[in-house]
């Protein structure tokens, strides 16, 4: 029997416009199509690693309300087991505000509400659950003193621990050297290394991976269209091109590569293998509308990677055949990073 994943973190409702444009401060702009979708950062991974046929447990916080019912529903119908999912007796369940415009962009913002109280005393509770895990993940929508505790008790149970640094915010040191997977995006990278988005790009993005890679063990940079950047502890340094999609909202797709990076390590993969498996997910997630309704399924990811492959030549049998038994050279590997 596999080791559950255990995602503890976000439960939020979103409130999602469509339109061409995302409204600029003070600008009012009209949008095409209004939709509520379930989300949440750690309801959002959850949902794409059970959607990947992996086991998976959610330990959250939802409101006493109606939004919190259905979310937690929502979760279960996945089959992802909800018994650490409470409702918080005085807040309403977290709700995001979503802009999409017609690039598929978008622009958010969270009322954690709910989410607020999953604290370090509902975490204890969970111990057995944390115990049993064989990966925790988690992001920064519940309290940091939560977080903090998260990596402390991976840490002291060997259990490898994913921190995806969202909302970007900047983090302890400390905290930092207890994470085994850091996946920031460009925005976050920034808030992490306390630099200027102007100073980041594809060229000095692995300068600034590798000063995050001094303290988690394993960084890996998303930066949507322009792929990904990995520095690992065993070395490796790897720019990831994307895959190329058509985008019709970005939202949740960081959350869908973590669930990938996830499912994929646990299956054994190595970090660049996980990396691609993990950029097919989160790429198929941007290529529909909403958080965990855009989530694809196991057999829509592997069908996605076969389509990626190079075309069959007449002796594609026999090559074929190589190819499986000889896997494609690390700087082959290719893959997409949503952010
Ligand atoms: O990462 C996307 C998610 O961020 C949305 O589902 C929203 O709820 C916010 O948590």
């Amino acid at each position: 029997m596999n080791r559950p994943i255990v995602v503890a973190g976000s439960i939020n409702l979103d409130l999602v416009s469509i339109g061409k444009r995302i409204p600029a401060p003070g600008e009012t702009v009209k949008g095409d199509t209004f939709h509520t979708f379930h989300g949440g950062k750690g309801a959002n991974q959850a949902v794409a690693a059970a959607r990947l046929q992996y086991p998976v447990s959610m330990i959250g916080k939802v409101g006493a309300d109606d939004f919190g019912k259905r979310l937690q529903q929502g979760l279960r119908a996945e089959g992802i087991n909800v018994r650490a999912v409470s409702a918080a007796a005085s807040s309403a369940s977290g709700v995001a505000m979503i802009s999409v415009d017609a690039k598929g962009q978008n622009s958010i913002t969270v009322v954690p509400g709910a989410n607020n109280e999953l604290l370090p005393r509902d975490l204890e509770k969970c111990l057995p659950l944390l115990r049993s895990a064989g990966i925790i993940l988690t992001q920064l929508e519940i309290p940091l003193e939560s977080v903090e505790y998260l990596s402390t008790l991976a840490q002291r149970h060997k259990i490898p621990f994913m921190l995806d640094p969202a909302p970007a915010r900047s983090i302890p040191r400390t905290l930092l050297r207890r994470v085994t997977y850091l996946t920031p995006n460009e925005t976050e990278t920034c808030a992490l290394c306390g630099i200027s988005p102007a100073d980041l790009s594809p060229a000095t993005v692995a300068r600034y991976a590798q000063f995050l890679q001094g303290g988690a063990a394993n960084v890996i940079v998303k930066m949507g269209r322009l792929g990904a950047y990995v520095a690992a502890a065993d070395g490796l340094r790897m720019p990831f091109p994307a895959f190329r999609i058509k985008a019709v909202d970005s939202t949740a797709a960081g959350d869908a590569f973590n669930a990938g990076l996830a499912v994929a390590l646990m299956r054994g993969m190595d970090l660049p293998q996980a990396v691609r498996f993990a950029a097919a997910v989160g790429a198929l997630s941007a290529t529909r509308p909403g958080a965990q309704s855009s989530m694809p399924q196991g057999c829509e990811v592997e069908q996605f990677l076969r389509s990626q492959e190079p075309p069959r030549s007449r002796d594609s049998g026999a090559k074929r055949a190589l190819r499986t038994a000889n896997p494609p050279p690390r700087s082959r590997h290719e893959a997409a990073m949503p952010n």
